[in-house]
């Protein structure tokens, strides 16, 4: 029989067979390196503002609620960003030369709000509202983490749809009264772990939460 293949044919076709599978190995490792990676998530990333807005500075130092200046967050999809007059309501009589403060004086006197780059944000394929989470009791610290400690605003989770899933499979851990959603430090949920799960268990029952509907997929994508 004639021979179709020499030897040395033999040889490089194993040697690049083995080549491919290496580099698909590679491929793979390197996209779902990628996607956790904070590279992919964005979390611990700083985004350039307008303003240097410190809400360690204006939340656990002044004291001020998330809800003067996210104002939608119980009511809608949206939290909100602050329009220029909230600012001024104290920026009009404090720090008023500021340098830092420039873009925010010129955007009350221009008429042009102030543009906020985005640090969490979902892609257009995915539903989310915020009224709802708030409405049962699931804190922003939850989702946002300890926004009191961040002098700039960094993405504290990765807004990924395994992340979204963890929560809704199980979400009573996580649920505490609905009054309570805007604190950063819950005394009680850290000091009586038994009996805030006993809570969670509760609000799941009376609201008739029902984790197996939480994960079907038209919930989050309509
Ligand atoms: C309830 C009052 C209040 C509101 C509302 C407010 N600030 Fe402030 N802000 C302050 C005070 C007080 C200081 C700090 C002065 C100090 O202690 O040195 C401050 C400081 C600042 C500083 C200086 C840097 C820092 O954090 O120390 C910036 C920048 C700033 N604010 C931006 C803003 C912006 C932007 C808004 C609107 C989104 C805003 N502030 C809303 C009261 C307020
Ligand atoms: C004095 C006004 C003020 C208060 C109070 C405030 N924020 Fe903000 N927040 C802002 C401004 C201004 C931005 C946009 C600039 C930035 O990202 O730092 C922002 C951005 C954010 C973002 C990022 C949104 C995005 O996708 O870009 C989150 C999350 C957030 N705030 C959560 C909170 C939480 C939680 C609280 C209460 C614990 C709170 N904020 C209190 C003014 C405020
Ligand atoms: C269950 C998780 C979750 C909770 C709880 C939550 N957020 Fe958010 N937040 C998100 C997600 C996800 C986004 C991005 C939404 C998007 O891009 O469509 C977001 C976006 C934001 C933004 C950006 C602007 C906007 O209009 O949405 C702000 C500000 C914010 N959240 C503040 C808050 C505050 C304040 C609370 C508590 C009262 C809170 N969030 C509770 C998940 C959450
Ligand atoms: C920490 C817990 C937690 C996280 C994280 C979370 N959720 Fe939820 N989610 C809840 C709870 C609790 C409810 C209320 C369920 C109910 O009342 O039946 C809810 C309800 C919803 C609803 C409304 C369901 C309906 O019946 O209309 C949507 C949409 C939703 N979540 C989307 C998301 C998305 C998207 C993410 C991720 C970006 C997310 N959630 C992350 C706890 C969470
Ligand atoms: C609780 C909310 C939620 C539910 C339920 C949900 N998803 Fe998602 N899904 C998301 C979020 C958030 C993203 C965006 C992920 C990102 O940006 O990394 C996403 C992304 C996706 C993507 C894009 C690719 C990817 O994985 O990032 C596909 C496809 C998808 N979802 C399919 C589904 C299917 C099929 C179901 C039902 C079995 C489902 N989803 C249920 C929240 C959800």
């Amino acid at each position: 029989m004639a021979q179709i293949f020499t030897a040395s044919a033999d040889t490089r076709l194993r040697a690049s067979l083995l080549a491919a599978a290496i580099l698909i190995f590679l491929i793979v490792l390197f996209v779902g390196g990628y996607a956790s990676s904070s590279y992919g998530t964005l979390v611990g990333w700083v985004q350039d503002q307008p303003v240097p807005f410190s809400h360690e500075h204006h939340v656990a130092g002044l004291g001020i609620d998330c809800r003067y200046c996210h104002t939608s967050v119980e009511t809608s999809a949206r939290a909100g960003l602050p329009a220029t007059h909230i600012c001024m309501s104290c920026h009009s009589q404090i720090w008023t030369g500021a340098a830092m403060l420039a873009p925010v004086r010129h955007s009350l006197a221009d008429n042009v709000p102030l543009i906020w780059n985005r640090v969490s944000r979902l892609p257009d394929y995915v539903y989310f509202n915020h009224s709802i989470h708030v409405a049962r009791g699931v804190p922003c610290v939850a989702c946002h983490g300890r926004v009191d400690r961040m002098p700039l605003m960094t993405r504290a989770e990765p807004f990924q749809m395994q992340w979204c899933l963890d929560c809704h499979r199980n979400p009573a851990p996580n649920l505490r009264p609905p009054d309570q959603v805007t604190r950063m430090d819950w005394s009680d949920w850290d000091a009586h772990p038994e009996r805030h799960k006993d809570f969670g268990a509760q609000v799941v029952k009376s609201y008739g939460i029902e984790p197996r509907k939480l994960i079907q997929c038209n919930i989050c994508h309509r």
